[in-house]
């Protein structure tokens, strides 16, 4: 059977009660998923042929009344190799996969689409969740799909355009809140209880679920072998939790063989968890005014921290931090080695895997994965401040040949 299940003290609840805490220990609940009848379920060719998409590892997900689903067609994202960028970086196998392909233009939509699912499942009137941007731009899309009215908690002033204009108009009511992510995430924990709506950020067990696909994908990707890295950018740690819970399922069924390294890369100014992981401390000191160019990890309080030092530790991975300059240079080169928009956030993890080869961490033959998170196109502002700017001419061709030759 499956269960939802504390990560402290290992209090089980039924999968089908609304809870997003230990009622026992206040700590952190997964969803446990039942490994002996999974087994018997996936043991079909028909299950390794399906195209990869969220839905095709449905006997992984917590979802049982198929006619609850809500889905755009998310996951299934391409895993494109990078010779480009990996001669430039000093390695041989270089992978990006490319979560800005979701229908909303990043990994949130994998989580979305399970959770909402799960919101209809559980006859849920209303959703909330806090945002940096992406979140409350994936909440919206689905929310809509399901006709849920659903209510957003962001950052005034601090969330990128193309994320504010999503959520608004999928319909979402956009509530500014002044203060930072953490100070939002605490208000909408509290509406959930209060008033009832049904929270849907990461601390809700069955985003993760939804995320974790991510893990599956990839190793299908790769004919089921494992890379031996996969990097991350980190904010409130839900990501890294959920690749990590992913690649344990696999290998507890026998599907792979190894586990990866994970490695989680923070923006210097929003830095808990590397400054934990670095200082070999079992809890971490949030940071109180968090700040990044990379606005969709500007966070100083994840409320994943525990979960994503277990990922760190248990995979004998790291975490680090890059400055904004280094992210938005990644950013730049991402895409004009490889033809890939990402946006600043995504780029903190492929920065952070430069960081490493630079420091001699990593060895040129491994086969390294990067998520990039979310779409370029999500912060049009960032992309613009970053470039050089056009070039304004007469409609003339002399002007033209001008700056050609230039
Ligand atoms: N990359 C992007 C593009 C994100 O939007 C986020 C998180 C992350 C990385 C970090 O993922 O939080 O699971 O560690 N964005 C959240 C939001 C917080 O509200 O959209 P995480």
């Amino acid at each position: 059977m499956i269960s939802i299940k504390c990560i402290g003290c290992g209090a089980e609840y039924p999968v089908n009660e609304i809870i997003y805490n230990c009622e026992m220990c206040g700590d952190l609940l997964e969803v446990q998923v039942d490994e002996k009848a999974l087994k018997k379920k996936i043991e079909t060719e028909e299950w390794r042929l399906r195209p990869i998409s969220v839905w095709k590892y449905k006997e992984f997900l917590p979802v049982f009344d198929e006619t609850k689903i809500v889905t755009l067609r998310e996951g299934g994202t391409p895993l494109y190799r990078c010779d480009r960028l990996g001669k430039e970086l000093g390695i041989k196998n270089l992978y990006v996969k490319n979560e800005g392909a979701n229908p909303t233009g990043s990994f949130k939509d994998r989580g979305m689409t399970v959770g909402v699912s799960k919101a209809l499942e559980l006859g849920v009137k209303a959703v909330v969740c806090a945002s940096t941007g992406n979140t409350s731009a994936s909440l919206a899309a689905y929310a809509a799909k399901a006709g849920l009215p659903c209510i957003v908690l962001i950052p005034a002033g601090k969330i990128a355009l193309g994320k504010l204009a999503q959520a608004m108009m999928y319909g979402a009511v956009a509530v500014g809140v002044r203060g930072n992510f953490d100070v939002a995430l605490q208000m909408a924990v509290n509406a959930s209880k209060r008033v009832g709506l049904y929270l849907l950020n990461s601390i809700n067990p069955f985003r993760i679920e939804g995320q974790k696909t991510a893990a599956f994908e990839v190793c299908d990707q790769l004919e089921w072998q494992v890379p031996d890295r996969v990097v991350l950018p980190v904010g409130n740690a839900g990501n890294i939790t959920a690749y990590w819970k992913g690649f344990k399922e696999l290998k507890a069924l026998g599907l792979i063989e190894k586990m990866p390294k994970m490695v989680g890369v923070q923006a210097a100014g929003a830095s808990p968890i590397a400054k934990a992981f670095a200082a070999n401390n079992a809890t971490i000191e949030p940071v109180k005014d968090p700040e990044t160019v990379a606005t969709a990890i500007r966070i100083g309080n994840p409320v994943n921290w525990k979960r994503a030092l277990n990922a760190l530790k248990e995979s004998n991975g790291t975490a680090l931090t890059v400055t904004d300059d280094e992210i938005i240079k990644l950013q730049k080169l991402l895409a004009r080695k490889e033809g890939i928009f990402i946006e600043p956030a995504s780029a903190a993890g492929i920065a952070g895997l430069k960081k490493l080869i630079e420091n001699g961490e990593v060895d040129v033959d491994e086969t390294i994965v990067c998520v990039a998170t979310g779409h370029g196109l999500k912060d049009p502002e960032a992309a613009v401040r970053a470039c050089e700017g056009i070039i304004e001419i007469e409609p003339s061709l002399e002007a033209l040949e001008k700056v050609v030759k230039s």
